[in-house]
């Protein structure tokens, strides 16, 4: 295998807090190195398209502090197919690059995967809000959603004390209820309800709402992930059936944007450094994890083999102290 010199970095999927901060540790630890590092726009799409520009420390000044990707990024459907992957491939002959890093999530290293099985090498960083990559406890970009779900769980709640109704928030979440459980526990609210878990309305909504109500609750608060269904029609049914006025606030993309808390720049920054140190150690190929708080990295086939359960206890404990 030859020498790495030529580092390319993109970020793929949805966006996330901390991207930014990822690519500037990616750029400047890889300056530290001796590496070029080359930033990819738009994800896989503009590998294919090949644009590709050499960044240097000074071009990812300011950035750490802003939500979104300066590299932009996009789902890009097409890397599924080997001749796109074959483009790409040859996009990085023409720009020399050894190695890709990709920032994304687990969607995006299925085609990585493909990549370096095809002789392209790889590493990959975890992002993504949902926290649902199987690999690692903790992604980029999660605890800034974390926060912005809650302060908005908070500020619903006071309306809803003050006109004594239910709050229904979607948050988000298609496939996996991180976001929905925490957030239900740190924004106190009394009924979850995630993809991971079937629910029933009567036995899982109604009653206890009833119950609450009965021991003396005035004001509700459900938090309901995206996959799990449509926040209106859940309001709806839990006005009709127990006459409690329901409002349903979908909180969308707000949960994607913002500047990243402290803790998603400084673990963006780590994982950021991680990827070149695991380069320079001529190992590639490798995902980027935080487990047990420790930084690791692992195969991409074997991190792409693995399974992450949502510890439903939380679920449990929340009810408890949701009484
Ligand atoms: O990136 C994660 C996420 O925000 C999910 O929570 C959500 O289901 C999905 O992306 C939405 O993706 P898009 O913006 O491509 O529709």
């Amino acid at each position: 295998m030859r020498k790495v010199k030529n580092i390319g970095v993109l970020t793929s999927g949805g966006d996330a807090p901390g991207m930014n901060a990822a690519i500037r540790a990616v750029v400047r630890t890889g300056y530290f190195y001796g590496y070029n590092v080359f930033g990819i726009s738009r994800g896989y799409e503009g590998l294919i398209n090949g644009e590709i520009k050499k960044l240097s420390p000074r071009d990812v000044s300011g950035i750490l502090q802003d939500g979104g990707t300066i590299l932009k990024t996009a789902r890009c459907l097409k890397f599924m197919n080997p001749e796109h992957r074959k483009r790409a491939h040859e996009i990085c002959r023409v720009f020399n690059i050894d190695v890709v890093i990709v920032i994304g999530g687990d969607g995006s290293y299925k085609g990585a995967l493909d990549f370096s099985i095809e002789g392209m090498p790889v590493i990959g960083l975890p992002g993504t809000i949902d926290n649902d990559i199987n690999c690692t406890e903790y992604t980029i970009g999660y605890d800034t959603a974390l926060n912005t779900v809650m302060d908005s769980i908070d500020k619903l709640r006071d309306t809803a004390y003050s006109h004594e109704r239910c709050t229904v928030i979607e948050v988000m979440g298609r496939d996996a209820g991180y976001i929905a459980v925490n957030d239900g526990i740190a924004g106190g609210a009394d009924i979850i309800l995630i993809p991971e878990t079937k629910f029933d309305i009567d036995r899982d909504v109604i009653k206890p709402i009833l119950e609450c109500r009965n021991r003396g609750k005035k004001d509700y608060c459900i938090i309901v992930a995206e996959g799990v269904g449509n926040a209106n029609e859940l309001c709806s049914a839990i006005t009709e059936k127990t006459g409690i006025i329901s409002r349903a606030t979908i909180l969308g993309y707000v949960q994607r944007g913002g500047s990243p808390t402290a803790y998603d720049r400084i673990m963006a920054s780590k994982m950021g450094a991680k990827a070149i140190e695991v380069i320079n150690e001529g190992r590639l190929n490798r995902i980027i994890c935080l487990n047990d708080n420790k930084l690791i990295d692992y195969d991409i086939k074997e991190a792409l083999d693995m399974k992450k359960e949502l510890d439903v206890e939380l679920l449990e404990l929340a009810k408890i102290i949701s009484i």
